[in-house]
């Protein structure tokens, strides 16, 4: 991948050693079973799926927090390692796995790991702003918590936990049309910004109904979802034969009636077709212009990977893209994020924020995308390990976790505010300077057929 200035910025992609659970003998599950019980995670208790009992650390009698309980749990991976704990193996799977077989999953993160900062020293760093403005609203720092459906499935106060761990942390919480909570419970629970996330619904009546639900109940942006015509091959479910547990459901898809449970429900027979009950094939651009000739909040379109796509997007008037492959869970072998900002970032030139989401793990993850061009993030998977390790103060922890060190990240590499923060921040693969002996004129040695 190459820079607009000509400098490559990433390692070899090829040459970064597979994760050690690609290829070994042990599975990636019990690779993070180990980890946990190194971390001391393994002494949590594992809840049921359907367990809908008052979870101890969050009950009002003053128990230890549980971040009381966890000191050990220091990174979003630490969260990671602990989550097998938590939940279920069919839950497990299911946020954990992506589509086909996890070529895109692996590469969303390791993407990250192949580019380099370029640190600058002796720069005022004695106060870091990570403040960030978006659609007219103050961010207290450019992370929000992505959509992800059924919070349930891993806390039995689900996307309400989530709601008040995000108004904790000052975070945005955008709510997925698939929340095991009605928008208007959340709205009510909610402390902080929510946005609403919108799965356009073949019965277009419903669909406005639920956008004008959603902003009823306080959300302040839409996200479209454009990634999804249908549901992607995500083998990890077919073979659990995930079957959303009896007690939950779509609330905001309630009015729908019962077909809604044949959503990725391999019991019910899901997974012998491509299509979905709750997903519509036939949207196009069309339906983009008609949900914002009533929708009252900015629109942007996530799922949006090639260029060709975000120059459309801007053309029909979204407020802003996500450049997003749905945490690698429906098309596989596609880039990993990171690979694709760039390309979006340059197509819509500044005219629209461009937002990433996809294996963020790290503060320094977080100012390599800002560096590529990207507004803000959003992160999935991690709040829903802080949920199922410690509901709502969890999902606050992993916030707090990656905002420390995104400012510790800013702070070292010489850039204390969002602004300051540009393509220079990444480390040339080619120096930008080039060497004196290999210079022009110079014989260096080097260079085919320089030697003598
Ligand atoms: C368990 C799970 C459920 C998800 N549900 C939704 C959803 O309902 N709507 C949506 O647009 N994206 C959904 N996503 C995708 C996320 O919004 C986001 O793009 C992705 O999780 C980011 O990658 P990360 O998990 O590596 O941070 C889901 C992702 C996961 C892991």
């Amino acid at each position: 991948m190459t820079a607009s200035n000509g400098d490559d910025w990433t390692g070899n992609l090829d040459e970064i050693p597979r994760a050690a659970y690609k290829g070994g003998t042990m599975n990636r599950r019990e690779i993070l079973h180990t980890l946990a019980a190194l971390t001391g995670a393994a002494a949590l208790p594992r809840r049921g799926l359907a367990e809908v009992v008052p979870f101890p650390g969050n009950s009002a009698q003053g128990a230890k927090t549980p971040t009381q309980d966890t000191p050990n749990l220091v990174t979003l991976f630490d969260y990671e390692a602990a989550f097998p704990q938590r939940v279920e193996k069919m839950a497990y799977d299911y946020i954990s796995g992506g589509a086909g077989d996890e070529i895109s999953l692996r590469r969303n993160h390791i993407a990250y790991e192949g580019i380099r900062l370029k640190p600058r020293v002796l720069r005022d760093v004695s106060r870091i702003d990570t403040s960030v403005e978006l659609f007219g609203q103050k961010l207290n720092y450019p992370i929000l918590l992505a959509p992800t459906a059924y919070h349930r499935l891993v806390h039995p106060e689900g996307e309400l936990a989530t709601a008040r761990g995000a108004g904790a942390a000052g975070a945005t919480m955008v709510v997925s049309s698939f929340a095991t909570t009605a928008i208007e419970d959340v709205g009510k629970a909610a402390t902080g910004t929510l946005w609403f996330q919108l799965y356009v619904q073949p019965d277009r009546g419903f669909t406005k109904d639920l956008v004008q639900r959603a902003e009823s109940a306080g959300c302040k942006a839409l996200c479209i979802t454009v990634d999804t015509p249908v549901a992607g091959t995500r083998n990890r479910e077919m073979r659990d034969r995930f079957q959303l547990p009896r007690n939950l459901s779509m609330e905001n898809l309630r009015a729908l009636g019962e077909k809604v449970r044949q959503h990725r429900d391999y019991k019910e027979g899901f997974g012998e077709d491509i299509y979905s009950v709750v997903l519509d094939p036939s949207l196009t651009w069309d339906g983009i212009e008609w949900i914002r000739s009533f929708a009252k909040v900015p629109i942007l379109l996530k799922g949006i990977l090639s260029p060709e796509d975000a120059r459309l997007a801007v053309e029909h008037g979204a407020s802003g893209v996500i450049v997003s492959n749905h945490g690698a869970r429906d098309l596989d072998t596609v880039p990993g994020t990171t690979e694709a900002l760039p390309g979006v970032v340059e197509a819509v030139e500044g005219r629209i924020p461009v937002l990433v989401d996809g294996g963020i793990r790290r503060g320094t993850d977080v100012v390599k995308a800002l560096a590529l061009g990207a507004r803000a993030v959003q992160i999935g998977r991690p709040y829903l390990w802080g949920l199922s390790v410690a509901g709502s103060e969890g999902v606050r922890r992993i916030c707090e976790i990656l905002v420390t060190e995104l400012r510790a990240a800013m702070a070292l590499c010489g850039r204390p505010t969002l602004a300051s923060i540009d393509r220079t921040v990444l480390w040339p693969e080619k120096p930008a300077i080039p060497r004196k002996e290999e210079g022009p004129g110079s014989s260096g040695g080097r260079r085919p057929g320089a030697g003598g």
